[in-house]
């Protein structure tokens, strides 16, 4: 490992969104940091019940939320909302999330919202939160079904990295996480899909060097998409690659069945097969793709039950342009486009599983 990403050295760096800007430290002491920032006034926190201890006791009017997906709502926005104004928190008062990505979603939202924008400091906690959802800006709640319906785009002013923090986390929300790491890996940095490829024991054991290196490249990664297209009007969108498919299996099938995680990794071996067939995607690539993710324990066939509703899913995906189907390929890795894809095409790579 380079010497710069031994756990003992500090490390930040800025992530630039057109204007405002997000600092990414890295600590392992957060709660010294945030009382630093936070000066005379004491920051509101905002945690779910497993997240509540990580990092501090939190005091009675810190907000903590029930776990999961289900509970990032608007009714907790509105809670917050109300803890501020009890508070007669200011514009320059400092909410501060500690949790996975919703925590940090519906916590930066309720920020963005209050007097137009407040002071907001995110402190993931999960893998997934760190490399993806507490990176670039994009806030939100889900609203009467409809995922990330509510929303703003308000960079936290500083993200706090504590790896240690993930000690904690089960190794099922890991793994979830892992597959965005791997993801980045394949669109822009072939030094930690090496490390991923040759180190996989440490990575899944969660050794700290290994950790904290993929934990940082994978948020350069992120943080180069953003910067270069902060409103993800093009470029950006190569994040999504394996989404389209993911999201597909994942609004069909039963949520608790497959993570996020386990969802996006088949639909990227899906996308790649998809390419494969349209002579688009190197053969050897996609077969090694498919080897790595089942190295990592993911499933890459026999998830889709039902070919014929989850092109249809598909097809209702937001990611829809103009009646046709735009999805993310890859040539190879580092190599990535935007393609149509026919239905006829997307039923046989669907129907081998
Ligand atoms: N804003 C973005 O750009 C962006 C990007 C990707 C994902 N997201 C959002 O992120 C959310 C998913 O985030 P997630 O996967 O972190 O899920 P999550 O926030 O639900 O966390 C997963 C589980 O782990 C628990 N947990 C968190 N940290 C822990 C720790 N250190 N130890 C033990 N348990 C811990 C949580 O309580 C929860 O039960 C989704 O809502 C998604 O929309 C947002």
């Amino acid at each position: 490992l380079a010497p710069e990403f031994q756990p003992s050295k500090p490390l930040s760096f800025r992530v630039d969104l057109s204007g405002t800007n997000s600092l990414i430290r890295y600590t392992g002491n957060p709660l010294a940091r945030i009382s630093e920032a936070a000066g005379e006034t004491p920051p509101l926190f905002v945690f779910d019940s497993n997240t509540r201890n990580l990092i501090a006791s939190p005091d009675e009017d810190s907000c903590v939320i029930p776990p999961g997906e289900g509970e990032k709502r608007w009714e907790h926005v509105a809670e917050i909302e109300e803890l501020l104004l009890e508070r007669k928190a200011a514009r320059d008062s400092l909410l501060v999330a500690v949790g996975g990505g919703v925590v940090c979603d519906l916590g930066a939202f309720a920020a963005s919202i209050y007097m137009r924008g407040m002071r907001l400091i995110l402190v993931p906690t999960t893998l997934l939160s760190m490399v993806d959802a507490s990176l670039g800006g994009k806030t939100g709640v889900d609203f009467l079904g409809y995922k990330n319906i509510l929303g703003s785009f308000y960079p936290a002013e500083e993200v706090i990295i504590s790896p240690p923090l993930l000690e904690t986390l089960p190794q099922r929300e890991y793994r979830n996480g892992l597959a965005e790491v791997i993801k980045h890996a394949i669109l822009a940095d072939d030094e930690l899909y090496v490390l991923l490829r040759d180190r996989r024991e440490e990575v899944l054991a969660r050794e700290p060097g290994i950790l904290r290196e993929i934990i940082y490249r994978s948020q350069r990664v992120k943080a180069r998409y953003v910067q270069q297209d902060p409103k993800e009007k093009g470029i950006r969108g190569h994040l999504n690659l394996g989404h389209t498919f993911g999201h597909a299996l994942e609004s069909l099938g039963n949520l608790s069945a497959v993570s996020h995680g386990e969802a996006v990794a088949w639909g990227i071996v899906k996308a790649l097969d998809a390419g494969v067939e349209m002579g688009i995607t190197d053969s050897a690539y996609a077969e090694e793709l498919r080897e790595l993710f089942i190295s990592y324990g993911y499933t890459t066939e026999g998830l889709a039950d039902d070919p014929e509703a989850l092109v249809d899913a598909s097809m209702r995906d937001k990611k829809k342009r103009g009646g046709e189907l735009r999805f993310i390929l890859q040539r190879k890795r580092g190599d990535t486009l935007f393609s149509p894809v026919e239905r006829d095409i997307l039923l046989r790579v669907l129907q081998r599983g």
